[in-house]
C-alpha cells in the first residue's frame, strides 16, 4: 500500500514489513491525546499566521468530529495505518481534503509521539497516584483497627520483639507515602512540552512552542530540540516508581500469604479475594496475592526491557523507540490492576489477634525487656545481655518461658531479680514502652496513624 510518507522510496512495502513496522494495534490508546496535541497545533499554526485562521478552525473541528467518532465507536481504527498519529491525519484528510494535509506543517511524528505518550501518560500517573492514596488510606484504616494488638515483630523471619501489629502495618503505608511522592515528582518532571522540536532540529516556521505548550497544560518545554525527540527519560522514571511500588505490594502480599497460612494464622483473607482447590476442598489461597507478587516481576521486565532498548540508541529518534509504548502500557496496566485489587483485600481482610498473642507468647520476644531490666537495675548492658542469654537457655531446658520462670530460679542468676520482673517483661507492657519516636508504643502509633492520615489528605487535594 502507498504511503502517506511515499516521497523518495515509493512508499510500497511489503505486507509483512508493514504489519512489522506498525504500532496501531497498541498506540491506538492514546488517539485522545494525538486528537488533542493536533487540535493545540492547528489552534497554535492559525495563531502564528502559518495558516489561515479559517483553516486552523476546519481542522479544529474536524478533528473535535474525529474525536467523537471514536469515543462513540461510529469510527473504527484502521489496523493498516502505521500507527495513530497517520490514522488521524489519514481520516482529517479523508473528511477536510487539502486542509486536512496542513496540519502536520512545522512538527514530525516523532515530537508528536514524545508529545502524546506525556499526555497519556501524565493522565496515568494521576490516576495510578489516586489509587495509590486509596490503597494507602486502607491500609491505614486497618492499622487503626489493629493498633492494640500485640504481635511477634520479626527479624531473620524470627521472632525478636514484641510490637503493636496496627504498627506493622503503618510501615507499608510509610512505603506507599513515598512511592506517591516518587510519582508526583516523575509526573512533574514529565511536564515538559516536546512538541515543536519537529524531526530533531526545531523548524523555519515561526511558531510558538510556548503557547502550543501551555494549551496542552505544560508548564514548560524542551530547551533542546534533539533532547526533546530523543528523550524517554520520563517513561523510565514512571517505570522506576512502579517498579519500587511493585516491590511493595509484593512485599507486603508475601506477608499477607504467610499471615494467612495455617502456620501463622495471623489475618484471614475475605473470602472475595481468595479461591478454592480444584481437588483439595480445605483449601483457602491467596491467589491475588501471590498474583500482585508475581506480577512484580513483569513490571521489573518493562523497566530492563526499556532500559536496555535506549542504552545503545544514538541521537535523535530511532525506531527502536516504538519499543518503549508496550512496555510502559504493561507496567500501567499492571500496577491498576494489582492496586484495583489490592485495596478492597486489604480493607476485607480480618486480623486475628489472639493468634498474633499466642506467636508473641512463644520464641522469648520479651528477652531484650529483661536484659533492659537488668540494666535498669544498674548492670551494664552486655552483661545484661549474657545474663538473659543464660536465662532463655535455662527455661529452653525446663520447658519454661520467662513469664512462668519461678522467682527463685531468676535469683539464682542475678540477686538484682525481684518480683517488678514479671510485669517488666509482660509482653504488652514490653510494647507499650518503646516510647522513642517511630517505635511500637501505644502513643507512637497514634502519632503515626495522625501522620499519614495528614499525608493522605494532602495528596488527596493535590490531586
Ligand atoms: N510509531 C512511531 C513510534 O511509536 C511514531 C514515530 C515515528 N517516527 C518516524 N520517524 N518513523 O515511535
Amino acid at each position: 500500500m502507498s504511503k502517506l510518507w511515499a516521497g523518495v522510496t515509493s512508499g510500497e512495502t511489503d505486507a509483512l514489513a508493514d504489519d512489522f513496522n506498525s504500532s496501531i494495534r497498541f498506540d491506538c490508546r492514546m488517539y485522545r491525546q494525538d486528537i488533542e496535541g493536533s487540535i493545540a497545533h492547528a489552534a497554535m499554526l492559525g495563531m502564528q499566521n502559518i495558516i489561515t485562521p479559517q483553516e486552523a478552525r476546519q481542522l479544529q473541528e474536524g478533528l473535535k468530529e474525529i474525536l467523537a467518532d471514536l469515543d462513540s465507536g461510529k469510527l473504527a481504527f484502521d489496523m493498516t495505518c502505521e500507527d495513530i498519529h497517520m490514522f488521524v491525519e489519514q481520516v482529517l484528510t479523508q473528511r477536510l481534503g487539502d486542509v486536512g494535509k496542513k496540519l502536520h506543517t512545522a512538527r514530525s511524528r516523532n515530537d508528536q509521539v514524545a508529545l502524546d505518550l506525556r499526555l497519556y501518560l501524565r493522565e496515568e500517573g494521576k490516576k495510578l497516584m489516586q489509587e495509590l492514596t486509596a490503597l494507602i488510606a486502607a491500609i491505614t484504616d486497618q492499622a487503626e483497627k489493629c493498633k492494640t494488638f500485640v504481635a511477634p515483630g520479626y527479624t531473620h523471619l524470627q521472632r525478636a520483639q514484641p510490637i503493636l501489629f496496627g504498627h506493622h502495618l503503618l510501615a507499608y503505608s510509610m512505603m506507599l507515602l513515598r512511592d506517591a511522592g516518587r510519582l508526583r515528582d516523575a509526573i512533574e518532571r514529565m511536564n515538559v512540552s516536546p512538541i515543536g522540536c519537529c524531526a530533531l532540529a526545531g523548524t523555519t516556521y515561526h511558531t510558538d512552542r510556548w503557547a502550543e505548550g501551555l494549551l496542552l497544560g505544560f508548564p514548560d518545554i524542551a530547551r533542546n530540540s534533539i533532547d526533546g525527540v530523543s528523550d524517554r527519560d520520563f517513561c523510565l522514571e514512571l517505570l522506576s516508581c512502579l517498579s519500587i511500588a511493585m516491590m511493595h505490594l509484593s512485599r507486603f502480599s508475601e506477608e499477607l500469604i504467610l499471615w494467612s497460612s495455617w502456620e501463622f494464622k495471623f489475618i484471614k483473607l475475605s473470602d472475595s479475594f481468595t479461591t478454592g482447590s480444584s481437588i483439595m476442598p480445605q483449601k483457602k489461597n491467596p491467589d491475588m496475592a501471590e498474583l500482585i507478587r508475581g506480577k512484580t516481576g513483569r513490571v521489573y521486565g518493562d523497566l530492563m526491557a526499556l532500559l536496555t532498548t535506549l542504552k545503545g540508541l544514538p541521537l535523535a529518534y530511532n525506531k527502536d523507540m516504538q519499543e518503549d509504548k508496550e512496555a510502559i502500557f504493561d507496567a500501567v496496566d499492571t500496577v491498576h490492576m494489582c492496586l484495583g485489587v489490592m485495596t478492597p483485600m486489604i480493607a476485607s481482610m480480618e486480623a486475628l489477634p489472639e493468634n498474633m498473642y499466642k506467636a508473641a507468647q512463644n520464641g522469648f520476644i520479651n528477652a531484650t525487656d529483661l536484659a533492659d531490666y537488668l540494666v535498669k537495675k544498674g548492670l551494664p548492658f552486655r552483661t545484661a545481655y549474657k545474663l538473659s542469654g543464660g536465662i532463655v537457655a535455662a527455661c529452653m531446658e525446663k520447658g519454661w518461658v520467662l513469664e512462668t520462670m519461678p522467682l527463685e530460679e531468676y535469683q539464682k542468676f542475678s540477686p538484682l531479680f525481684a518480683r517488678d520482673v514479671y510485669p517488666a517483661i509482660d509482653l504488652k507492657a514490653c510494647a507499650s514502652s518503646r516510647i522513642s519516636v517511630g517505635g511500637t508504643s501505644p502513643e507512637s502509633v497514634e502519632q503515626q496513624l495522625a501522620y499519614v492520615r495528614q499525608q493522605v489528605e494532602k495528596l488527596t487535594i493535590d490531586n
